[in-house]
């Protein structure tokens, strides 16, 4: 499968995307721990996307794009991320692919599809970068998964760790809570994140944890960190770009709002509707005349 895709513009709604450009790489991403650190790099760009509209849209602002697995809860209205398929994954990873050029696409290995084996999770990452196109996969989970990741990695499929708070984990954890207040967990949090590291994660989201525990992570690993409720200080920020952008009413902590875009999605259908209810429209410029 081919990552540069051309879209036929006579049958597809989709804007097609400027010339193609070379994709960022795993190994470039990488190297931005380096560069941080030697005062030359920027931190790593990372949003969510799930459709190839949005990646379209995001992809020239992005180093990375995650197909993440909150897509159960933003696209699907899934009460978590336990119930995602890998064939969700699939069909949106290469979707995202085909809206992208210039961004590292990392699809999320859902529940269920790596734990059991490091056998088991090399098939379904093979299977999702075979079916999608994209670059790596991410994997959830501490000390238990590294060999699972290195198991991965010498294979010549690139992972990003995730640590902290884990969602797929939400019936052990009990909620969506930060974790590592307490001394016995933040130590516990550093040594799963350096486990994975160890094991060659190309790069580690910290999500949802107490700020030491982020800046003792990414002073002790040697692969780039990419924060969500964690620290400015990491090496890299993740947001759900439908969090950023304003979709939802409620606003955890760890999400700053760059747009309001649910209310105005809202009132784009509201005048709409009105506009409809009225015969506004459609007017004389929406209606096909016949030939004179
Ligand atoms: O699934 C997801 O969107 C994620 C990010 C929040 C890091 O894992």
């Amino acid at each position: 499968m081919s990552t540069t895709f051309t879209l036929d513009t006579s049958t597809s709604r989709a804007t097609p995307v400027a010339a193609p450009m070379k994709r960022l790489t795993v190994p470039a991403v990488r190297r931005r721990k380096a560069e941080i650190a030697g005062g030359t790099g920027e931190p790593l760009v990372m949003l969510t996307a799930y459709t190839v509209r949005t990646a379209q849209l995001l992809d020239p602002h992005c180093d990375l794009l995650l197909v993440g697995d909150s897509l159960g809860q933003v696209v699907y209205g899934l009460p978590s991320t336990v119930p995602v398929t890998l064939e969700m994954m699939a069909a949106h990873g290469a979707a995202v692919v085909r809206g992208s050029y210039h961004a590292v696409v990392v699809i999320d290995m859902p529940f269920g599809s790596y734990e059991a084996s490091p056998e088991q999770a090399f098939g379904s990452a093979a299977r999702l970068l075979k079916e999608t196109g994209a670059a790596a996969v991410k994997m959830e989970g501490g000390a238990a998964m590294a060999p699972t990741v290195a198991f991965l990695t010498e294979r010549g499929i690139p992972v990003m760790g995730h640590v902290g708070l884990t969602p797929q984990a939400v019936n052990m954890l009990g909620g969506y809570g930060a974790r590592g207040r307490a001394p016995e967990e933040a130590a516990k949090i550093v040594d799963d994140a350096q486990a994975i590291a160890r094991a060659g994660a190309f790069s580690l989201v910290v999500e949802g944890v107490v700020e030491p525990v982020a800046l003792t992570i990414t002073r002790s690993i040697d692969c780039p960190t990419i924060g969500i409720g964690a620290s400015a200080q990491c090496d890299g920020q993740v947001l759900v770009a439908e969090d950023m952008l304003g979709m939802f009413e409620r606003v955890p902590r760890f999400v700053k709002r760059f747009d309001d875009l649910g209310a105005r999605i809202g009132a784009a259908a509201q005048t709409y509707a009105a506009d409809v209810r009225s015969r506004a429209f459609p007017g004389p410029e929406q209606v096909y005349a016949p030939k004179a």
